[in-house]
């Protein structure tokens, strides 16, 4: 599996219908979407009560106070009705102004246009149903006749009455701050909520990015686990198991290191008892195992030294891969390298130097020139190391990596390595979190491809 098929969460998601457009719309981060579990709920809620409060209260209170209005209107045109004079009416009127907040005036004579009014609007269908009910008369609603007033004119027998009433009469705009409760109530609930996440969150972030840089084989510094139990569990319980990774990294090197070194003596001793021997073909075979031998026992030694303590540092690569191929041309190897500028990363710079160096090597020996182009695709950076040699054969591009494999040609043709250089090379990368893997060249011969994550 290569690295990038490994990043979480760049996987595409291959569910289909609704449940992936659902997925798709849903945000990604656990902070939006606990905020998003624990807000739903409320702001449904919220709505709800408003709806019940629109749909039963608020009418329910317009209804019975348009009926109100519409009673008292009613029971102005039947007293105005039952006065016989002038007189005796505009005494019904200075009446009903003392009595009530209706302003009523007459314009005798006048008619109402003959179409009938179209209401549009709660308050003036509300008021117009009871002015049906109670007045029987044919008559017009105006509600923009002026801020909060609002104008009734009723056909009389012998002219209009024209009734000026307050708005407040029919509905009150006080409840206008019981939309700005449940507003302000959500938005102060949003802050609170937001808050306390933040602070459950913090501490599931810092181990998921601590987790990332364990996989990348960067350095990861001692924390205090924090936060809800279950997460200070995960914390603690990853840092065990940091540090037995850590020590047996340690182990294995110490143990090769001193494997290899073990090993060093009783092959000098054998060197100096056969070279007392003297000549003979069978001493001869014995000669070359030994010297074999004792190149296994360089190249561990070589690696098990190099592993020890190495930190990881933000690292130009085309510095490091210039310095490398400056190396390598001094000793005449012909290599190329294409390589954008800033390429940066964190890695440990020997480590990594020594397996580009292995791969370079191996493209000059067993072949003749050399390309090396690194690349950045998204999170992951690309190294290729080309070459136009006789490459190797599909099936043998993964035993190449086994510790002391070589192939037949290559031991024929006296080349002279250990066979190391490739299984230190994968080693390095995939301690960076990588990988190592062969293929075809364009070239015509091998491509070593190294991929790193950012
Ligand atoms: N670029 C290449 N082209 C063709 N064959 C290769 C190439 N690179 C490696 N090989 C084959 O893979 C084998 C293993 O390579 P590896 O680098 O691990 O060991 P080595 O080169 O033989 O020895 P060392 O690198 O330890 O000196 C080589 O012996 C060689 O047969
Ligand atoms: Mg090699």
């Amino acid at each position: 599996m290569t690295a990038t098929a490994r990043e979480i969460g760049e996987r595409p998601d291959r569910r289909r219908g609704p449940l992936r457009w659902i997925k798709r719309i849903l945000p990604r981060s656990l902070f939006a979407r606990s905020l998003l579990i624990l807000l739903t709920p409320v702001i449904l809620a919220q709505m709800v009560a408003t709806f019940v409060f629109y749909d039963r209260h608020w009418e329910t209170m317009i209804d019975r106070l348009a009926f109100a209005v519409a009673g008292e209107i009613a029971f102005v045109i039947e007293e105005i009705e039952l006065d016989a004079s002038a007189a005796e009416r505009s005494d019904t009127i200075a009446r009903v102004a003392r009595t009530t907040d209706l302003i009523v005036t007459l314009e005798p004579g006048a008619r109402l246009p003959a179409e009938r009014q179209r209401f549009v609007g709660m308050l003036e269908t509300t008021l117009a149903d009871a002015l049906a009910k109670k007045v029987r008369r044919p008559f017009t609603i105006n509600t923009r006749i002026a801020h909060e007033w609002y104008e009734v004119r009723v056909q009389l027998a012998d002219g209009v009455l024209r009734v000026l009433s307050p708005e407040r009469r029919l509905f009150s705009p006080t409840t206008y701050i019981f939309i700005l409760w449940m507003i302000g109530s959500a938005l102060v609930l949003i802050g609170v909520a937001i808050l306390f996440m933040r602070n459950q969150i913090r501490p599931i972030r810092r181990l998921a990015e601590a987790a990332d840089r364990l996989g990348k084989g960067r350095e990861v510094k001692d924390f205090r686990p924090e936060g809800a139990s279950e997460v200070r569990k995960a914390a603690a319980a990853f840092l065990v198991m940091r540090d037995r990774i850590q020590r047996q990294l340690v182990q294995r090197t110490e143990m090769l290191a001193g494997v290899s070194h073990d090993l060093r003596t009783p092959l000098t001793r054998m060197k100096l008892q056969m070279a007392m021997m003297g000549d003979g073909p069978d001493l001869e075979a014995l000669r070359a195992d030994v010297a074999e031998m004792e190149t296994m026992v360089e190249g561990y030694l070589a690696f098990a030294r190099g592993e020890g303590g190495e930190s990881t540092v933000p690292t130009d690569l085309g510095r490091l891969i210039g310095d490398l191929l400056a190396d390598a041309r001094r000793e005449g190897a012909e290599v190329e390298a294409t390589v954008p500028d800033g390429l940066v990363l964190d890695v440990r710079p020997n480590a990594l130097r020594r397996g580009l160096a292995n791969l370079v090597a191996n493209a000059v020996r067993y072949a003749g020139r050399c390309w090396v182009t690194a690349r950045r695709y998204g999170p992951v950076v690309e190294i290729h190391v080309d070459d136009d040699g006789p490459g190797i054969a599909p099936e043998m591009r993964e035993e190449v990596f086994r510790p002391f494999f070589r192939l037949e040609e290559s031991r024929n043709h006296d080349t002279g390595g250990a066979g190391l250089g490739l299984a230190i090379a994968r080693d390095v990368v995939r301690g960076h979190g990588g990988d190592l893997v062969l293929e075809a060249s364009p070239r015509g011969g091998l491509r070593a491809t190294i991929r790193l994550p950012m």
